[in-house]
C-alpha cells in the first residue's frame, strides 16, 4: 500500500501562506490532478510530499508511515519538476540511469532499464545529448524517463506536458496514465490545464488559496462546481449574479423559482437547490441554444446581437449581446459537425435555456 494523506499540511514563507491548510487522501495507485491557477499552492504541495520543502505544520504518511521529516532520497518517489532540473553535465542516459546507479543496480540491469524508460518516451537516438542539445518538450521528457525508471511507490508530476506541442502533449498524456495504470503508481499530477486534468485524473482537486476548493471525480466536479471560483475555473462560460426570488411560471408549468439578475431580467429556474442572498448562475455555453422566432415552453429566451464569434473546431462559441443588459455565450456545434450555419456578425438571435439547466453556486 502506497497511500499518501495530507492531514493540515501548512507552508509559509515568513508573511507569506504559501499553503493554507491542505487534507487530502491520495490512494493507493489512483491518479490525483492537483488544479488551480498559479501561485495557488500546487508545486508548494508537491515539493513537500516529495521532501523537498520541510512542513511549516501538519503531516504526511505513505502507506500510514509518517515521512514528514524523511529526506527525499528516503522517500522512493519520482518526480518531474516543473523546470525538468536535469544534470547539465550528464547525458541523456546519464541523467536517466542516476537513480539507478544511486541505489546501486547491476550494470545490464540499469542499461536495460534505461534503454526501456528512453524507448518508453521516444527519446531512443538522443541518449548521448547533452540537456542543452535537447528542445524544452525532450528535456521534459528526458525528466519523465528519469522519474519511471527507479520504479518508484510515488509518482510526482508538475506540468510535465507544458512544454509539448499539442500532439505530443496528447500522446504523452495517455502514455503516462496508461504506464500509471499498468505500474499501478499513486500520482500527483499538478496541472492549470482542466482538460489534462479531467482527461487523465481518478480524482481531481481544485486548489485555490492554499486550500482544496473543491474535490472528486473530473465527471462531478465538472457538472456540480460548487463556488463561483470552481465554475470560472473549469470553464463555465456564462457566471450570472444575482438573487433567487420564489415566483408564479404561469398555471402550464406551476410554481418556480425565480432568478433577478443584477443586470435586470428576472430567469426562470427549476429544481436548482436553494442559496440564500447573493449567488452565481453557473450556465455552461453548451447549455445556451440560438435561435430565430419565439420562445418555446417555459424555458428562458433574451432576445440580442451576435458581438462575437470565436472558432474551436468542433463548436462556434457566439458572444451574445441581449436586449436586457446580459452579455451571454453560446456554445454551438460547427457546420462541419451538423450545426446551423455560421451567424453574422450583429445578427439578430434568441439565446435560450432550459429552466433546469446551470447550477447555482455560492458568490465567493
Ligand atoms: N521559496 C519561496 N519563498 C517565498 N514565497 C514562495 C516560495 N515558493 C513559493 N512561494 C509563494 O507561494 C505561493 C504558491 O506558490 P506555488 O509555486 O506553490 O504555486 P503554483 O500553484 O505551483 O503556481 P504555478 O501554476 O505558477 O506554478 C505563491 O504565492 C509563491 O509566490
Ligand atoms: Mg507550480
Amino acid at each position: 500500500m502506497s497511500d499518501v494523506v495530507l492531514d493540515r499540511v501548512a507552508k509559509h514563507y515568513g508573511a507569506t501562506v504559501a499553503v493554507e491548510s491542505m487534507s487530502l487522501r491520495i490512494g493507493s495507485g489512483e491518479l490525483v490532478a492537483l488544479l488551480g491557477p498559479s501561485g495557488c499552492g500546487k508545486t508548494t504541495t508537491l515539493r513537500m510530499v516529495g521532501g523537498f520543502v520541510p512542513l511549516s505544520s501538519g503531516l504526511i504518511t505513505v502507506g500510514g508511515r509518517d515521512v514528514s521529516a524523511l529526506p527525499p532520497s528516503r522517500r522512493n518517489m519520482g518526480f518531474v519538476f516543473q523546470n525538468y532540473a536535469l544534470f547539465p553535465h550528464m547525458t541523456v542516459a546519464q541523467n536517466v540511469a542516476f537513480g539507478l546507479e544511486m541505489r546501486k543496480l547491476g550494470r545490464a540491469e540499469i542499461e536495460t532499464r534505461v534503454t526501456g524508460a528512453l524507448e518508453r518516451v521516444r527519446l531512443g537516438a538522443f541518449r548521448d545529448r547533452y540537456p542543452r542539445q535537447l528542445s524544452g518538450g525532450q528535456q521534459q521528457r528526458v525528466a519523465l524517463a528519469r522519474a519511471l525508471v527507479v520504479e518508484p511507490d510515488v509518482l510526482l508530476l508538475d506540468e510535465p506536458l507544458s512544454n509539448l506541442d499539442a500532439s505530443l502533449r496528447q500522446e504523452m498524456k495517455i502514455e503516462i496514465r496508461q504506464l500509471q495504470q499498468a505500474l499501478g503508481l499513486t500520482t500527483i499530477f499538478v496541472t492549470h490545464d482542466q482538460d489534462e486534468a479531467m482527461s487523465t485524473a481518478d480524482r481531481m482537486v481544485l486548489m485555490h488559496r492554499g486550500r482544496v476548493e473543491q474535490a472528486g471525480p473530473p465527471a462531478e466536479v465538472y457538472s456540480r462546481p460548487r463556488s463561483a471560483f470552481a465554475a470560472g475555473f473549469l470553464g463555465v462560460a456564462n457566471l450570472v449574479p444575482g438573487r433567487m426570488t420564489r415566483m408564479d411560471t404561469g398555471s402550464d408549468t406551476g410554481r418556480g423559482d425565480g432568478f433577478v439578475t443584477r443586470a435586470g431580467p428576472v430567469l426562470r429556474l427549476r429544481g436548482h437547490r436553494s442559496i440564500q442572498g447573493d449567488c452565481v448562475l453557473a450556465l455552461r455555453g453548451e447549455e445556451v441554444t440560438l435561435r430565430t422566432g419565439q420562445p418555446a415552453g417555459d424555458e428562458n429566451a433574451l432576445s440580442g446581437r451576435v458581438a462575437l464569434a470565436t472558432f474551436h473546431g468542433v463548436a462556434i462559441e457566439y458572444h451574445v449581446e441581449t436586449e436586457a443588459g446580459l452579455r451571454l455565450v453560446a456554445r454551438v456545434p460547427a457546420p462541419g459537425v451538423g450545426g446551423p450555419e455560421v451567424m453574422a456578425h450583429g445578427a439578430e438571435v434568441l439565446a435560450c435555456w432550459a429552466p433546469d439547466a446551470g447550477v447555482l453556486v455560492a458568490e465567493t
